[in-house]
């Protein structure tokens, strides 16, 4: 198949079996070594490294061309594949069964000394990150990048294969068009026709894909291009990939089904089975016992409610919170009697940035308590709370919001400087009954938890908390998470015209805005909508993970910074003031 009319197949490709046969090659020098009377060229391309040895029986021009070649010129080689003499194999290169002996050798792409190595020693270190992304070229031939963007079209490959057989239809969306809300500001494009106009960029393909259920399709998916303007980090990016799906007549249960599949059929084509169904836990339970929406289900460690048993003990770190009904939670930390002074200052001070009111601590060992409470604890007091010995007892309290952020933080800082080992490689978990609102952080006026389209919970919708209390309206509402990540989120949708006018009047829209923003779902709900829900996954974070990578730039051809630049080909950059008299924009500076 890597037949071409210039080359007999990949470098990577050979193996003994070739061993005999003349061939014809194509590739990157990636590294050259003169021993003298012979010269090596490790030839690369997609598939690997092939060594391209030239003796002194070799031609004559293809030795002077060989001694001439520097690092990350393109040849073309044409040559014979020999079997290496046994003392001579490499068994950590899959060609190292054999080599080359060129007959032909030419320069067909010369190339300036590369910006950044390609070719590394053992041990060398990455070049800057901000210097890889500048000159991403160079940086997209190193094999672990290869390696990474072939799994990407692996997995894609097998999403689209995977959904094809559940008969989801593949449909495109606009990306010039409305807003879609999904909690980040959008990206707007000026109209050059309409001025003072602009479409978005779409945060998601929410409002299409319902429309495509109103339509009549059934079932729906896309590997949709979203756009973002929020604040980035390694798991985020302004332009991202989702598969994103939605399906009619269905319920929680078979979304839920449908995911499971592919995200079963996903990890399975990176070589990791994994058991299914997965398992469930409240989005109450997960706040409670993990401090997240998104717990780590790896390790047991889980924070426990203290309040009662501290209580009696007169620790003046507590007492005042206590007063004001707050609650004393914690973690019983195994082996956690190991941890220095200065990681308990650390985690001290990492708690305090997440707004706490700072952490307490007790450290058994044997008799002997150490930390900032201990003088109030006894050994049984301690052994009540399950802390053992050789174990440590780590509490915050006040709000449960805060206790929340400040113990999950804790909790996945203990497990990493401890070592804890896993009890499970792959630990997925759906996540159910969100809430329907959260408390805006500022004004505590309800804003959405997932989306403004999520189904309220059919028994709160009956016992009428969505006008009596919103904020305890669970919502239809699911999240897949893996290993502490969020992989994904979706929901059943409302279908019914008079709840979705009711959320957003609750999410403080006014009805002209409503109808003006959103007329257009309102229209299709109105128009025989069926019950529906759908899923989105967030594709570079599946990725990511499954490649190991640290962030999600190394899954991305040509990613964006943490500041939303892109280096390589340096974007944004200012307009043409002729381009943007045309589009009717001044701008302020
Ligand atoms: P949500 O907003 O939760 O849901 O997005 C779904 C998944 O997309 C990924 N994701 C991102 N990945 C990289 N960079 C980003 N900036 C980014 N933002 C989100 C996450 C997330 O879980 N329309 C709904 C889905 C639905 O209801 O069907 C939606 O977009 O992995």
């Amino acid at each position: 198949m890597s037949r071409t009319s210039r080359r007999t197949l990949r470098c990577g490709e050979l193996r003994a079996q070739h061993a005999g046969q003349r061939v014809r090659l194509g590739g990157w020098v990636h590294r050259r070594r003169d021993l003298g009377g012979i010269v090596f060229i490790d030839l690369r391309d997609r598939a690997g490294l092939v060594q391209i040895a030239v003796g002194p029986s070799a031609p004559e021009d293809v030795r002077r061309t060989a001694s001439g070649l520097t690092g990350e010129t393109v040849v073309e080689v044409e040559g014979e594949v020999v079997l290496r003499p046994p003392n001579m194999r490499n068994p950590e290169l899959a060609t190292g069964e054999v080599e080359v002996h060129p007959a032909k050798l030419v320069v067909v792409g010369p190339a300036v000394t590369p910006a950044i190595p390609v070719a590394r020693a053992k041990g060398e270190e990455l070049a800057a990150e901000e210097l890889r992304l500048k000159h991403r070229h160079l940086d997209l031939r190193r094999p672990e990048m290869q390696e990474n963007l072939v799994l990407r079209h692996r997995l894609l490959q097998r999403a689209r294969r995977t959904l094809s057989e559940l008969e989801f239809l593949e449909i495109e969306t606009p990306i010039l068009t409305k807003p879609t809300p999904e909690g980040a500001r959008d990206y707007l494009v000026p109209s050059r026709v309409h001025p003072g106009e602009f479409y978005a960029l779409p945060q998601s393909p929410q409002i299409y894909k319902q429309l495509l259920m109103v339509a009549g399709f059934d079932r729906y998916f896309q590997i949709a291009r979203c756009f973002r303007d929020e604040d980035l980090r390694n798991d985020r990016q302004p332009e991202f990939t989702q598969i994103d799906i939605e399906a009619s007549f269905v319920g929680m249960e078979d979304v839920l089904g449908f995911v499971e599949t592919v995200l079963a059929a996903l990890w399975e084509e990176a070589g990791h089975p994994v058991a299914r169904p997965f398992p469930r836990i409240t989005w109450r339970e997960a706040m409670e016992r993990y401090g997240t929406d998104k717990p780590d289900l790896r390790y047991e460690l889980a924070i426990a409610d203290w309040t009662t048993q501290v209580a009696g003990l007169g620790v003046p770190f507590f007492e005042s919170a206590l007063k004001n009904g707050a609650r004393v939670r914690g973690l019983a930390v195994k082996g956690g009697a190991t941890l220095s002074r200065k990681d308990v200052d650390q985690l001290a001070e990492a708690a305090k940035q997440l707004g706490g009111s700072g952490l307490a601590w007790v450290k058994r060992q044997g008799d002997q308590l150490s930390g900032s409470v201990a003088k109030h604890f006894t050994s049984a007091a301690l052994e009540a709370l399950g802390v053992g010995d050789g174990d440590a007892a780590v509490m915050a309290v006040g709000p449960d919001r805060s206790t929340s952020a400040v113990l999950d933080r804790i909790r996945q800082e203990v497990l990493h400087r401890l070592g804890a080992k896993p009890s499970a490689a792959h630990a997925f978990a759906w996540v159910v009954d969100f809430p329907l609102f959260e408390p805006d952080p500022d004004t505590g006026t309800p804003v959405f938890a997932h989306h403004p389209f999520t189904s309220p919970h059919p028994d709160d919708l009956a016992a009428g908390k969505l006008e009596s209390d919103p904020f305890a309206c669970r919502a239809l509402h699911y999240d897949a998470v893996y290993n502490g990540n969020e992989l994904g989120s979706g929901s059943i949708r409302i279908t019914d015209p008079a709840v979705q006018r009711k959320v957003f009047a609750l999410l403080g829209l006014a009805a002209a805005d409503v109808d003006a923003r959103f007329g257009f779902l309102l229209q299709g709900l109105q128009a025989g909508a069926p019950p529906h829900g759908g899923f989105a996954v967030g594709f570079d974070r599946v990725v990511m993970l499954l490649a190991g990578a640290g962030s999600l730039r190394d899954v991305i051809a040509f990613p964006k910074t943490t500041a939303a630049r892109a280096l390589f080909e340096g974007a944004p950059a200012p307009a043409a003031p002729a381009d943007l008299k045309a589009l009717h924009i001044e701008v302020e500076r």
